[in-house]
């Protein structure tokens, strides 16, 4: 698909292992239609070859802030006035620490000062370098400016660990660049996400809850943002991150859920149920933690939760209401009964069970509407959900794939 032609992409690479994934990526950029120029960090050329670069990119690898040869040719403002995007691909914990603190100290770190393009970072690192606070709050800053995350991912790590931090790959992040640029599939459209689980308080201290970690709903978010949608979040609790400019609503349980939605659901908008609802909570909830009082066996009464979806649905307020389905078994029959029976314009199924949907990075799905099944293979959550939404716009457009 060439629908970068036009696109120009300014690729930084910093040091480290997964630097040699540049290439990759500047080979599908530019098979893509797009026109690369690199910059490298000097611990980027410990790893790979500038030349590399250039052969791929059929441009000059910058490298140097004070290079007189470049500064007569495209200088570092001119490079940033260039781009229509500054990607840093795989973006090491220095790099963002300099972002963070606005240090102006090489070629790269200067052309993100100096860039007014959308920044796209993507983060390779060491798992305990990447979970340390001050990479965290670094990374939180950036967010909050604005900076585009694409990853890190989880996996084997170059050092032998096992964890959060290695790169995307490149297939991932030009997905991310078409949602946010290229095609703009949502803009001007408002979307609201539910995500995550629901607690149901017992007492002060006991929930009810269920594995749903949050990162398919956020997921969603973040790719209904990046194709232009204005984005709420509704949050279970969740400890995942959000990207700026989503508005995130946080609760704990379904009846707080739904006085959210419904506070927040745009007349027009588009609502995506991907939250893990309770659907039952205890009757009455203990005011003091429950004693043992030697019981064997403890009874609990449970009533029936308002279904969210459905409430969406009868408010008349959404222009498309897209719910998910969660089971074990005959996934695509049962959730074809719920998009009947909850009178909803898309479900999307999956299989859930032990290290299956729930709480993964990965997920399979079957989307149904009224008269149509597609079925996304075994992915990573954020490409799906990148899938999801394509699919969303193009049944809004009546163009369904
Ligand atoms: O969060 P992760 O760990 O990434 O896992 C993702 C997921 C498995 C939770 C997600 O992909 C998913 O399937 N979400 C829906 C789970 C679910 O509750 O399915 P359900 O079949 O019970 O409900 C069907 C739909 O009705 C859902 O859209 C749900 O949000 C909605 N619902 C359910 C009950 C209720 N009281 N109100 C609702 O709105």
């Amino acid at each position: 698909m060439q629908d970068f032609v036009g696109k120009k992409i300014l690729l930084g690479v910093c040091g480290g292992v997964a630097a040699y994934k540049s290439a990759y990526l500047i080979r599908e950029l530019t098979r893509a239609g797009a026109e690369v120029n690199v910059v490298m960090t000097q611990s980027a050329k410990e790893f790979v070859s500038p030349l590399l670069m250039q052969a791929l990119s059929g441009n000059s690898t910058r490298t140097d802030l004070f290079d007189a040869q470049a500064e007569r040719a495209m200088g570092h403002i001119e490079l940033a006035r260039w781009a229509d995007y500054l990607v840093i691909a795989p973006a090491s914990a220095n790099i963002l620490a300099k972002m963070a603190q606005g240090i102006a100290d090489d070629l790269l770190s200067t052309l993100y000062l100096v860039a007014e393009v959308p920044v796209m970072v993507c983060p390779a690192m060491n798992r305990s370098m990447w979970a340390h606070p001050a990479t965290q709050a670094n990374c939180k800053l950036l967010r909050d400016r604005g900076v585009i995350f694409v990853g890190p991912e989880e996996g084997s790590q170059a050092c032998g660990e096992q964890g959060l931090g290695r790169v995307s790959e490149a297939e991932q992040i030009l997905s991310a660049l078409r949602l946010h640029d290229v095609h703009q599939i949502l803009q001007d459209k408002k979307v609201l996400v539910t995500a995550g689980p629901t607690r149901e308080p017992l007492d002060p201290v006991r929930y009810i809850s269920n594995y749903s970690s949050g990162k398919m709903g956020y997921a969603m978010a973040e790719a209904a943002a990046m194709a232009g949608a204005q984005v709420t979040l509704v949050s279970g609790p969740t400890s995942l991150q959000t990207l700026s400019g989503i508005k995130r609503i946080q609760v704990e349980s379904a009846q707080e859920m739904l006085a959210a939605v419904m506070q927040e659901m745009p007349e027009g908008g588009i609502f995506i149920g991907t939250a893990a609802v309770a659907d039952y909570r205890v009757e009455s909830v203990a005011s003091e933690k429950m004693k043992k009082k030697n019981l064997e066996e403890m009874t609990l009464k449970l009533v029936k939760n308002p279904d969210i979806l459905s409430r969406v649905v009868q408010s008349g307020r959404a222009s498309c209401v897209v719910g998910f389905a969660a089971e074990t078994t005959d996934v695509v029959h049962y959730a074809t009964e719920k998009l009947q029976h909850k009178q909803l314009d898309m479900i999307v199924a999956n299989t859930v069970g032990k290290g299956l949907g729930f709480d993964s990075d990965m997920n399979q799905v079957t989307v149904i509407t009224k008269n149509k099944q597609i079925e996304l293979p075994f992915n990573h959550k954020t490409r799906l959900a990148g899938q999801i939404i394509a699919i969303i716009a193009a049944t809004l457009q009546n163009v369904v794939p």
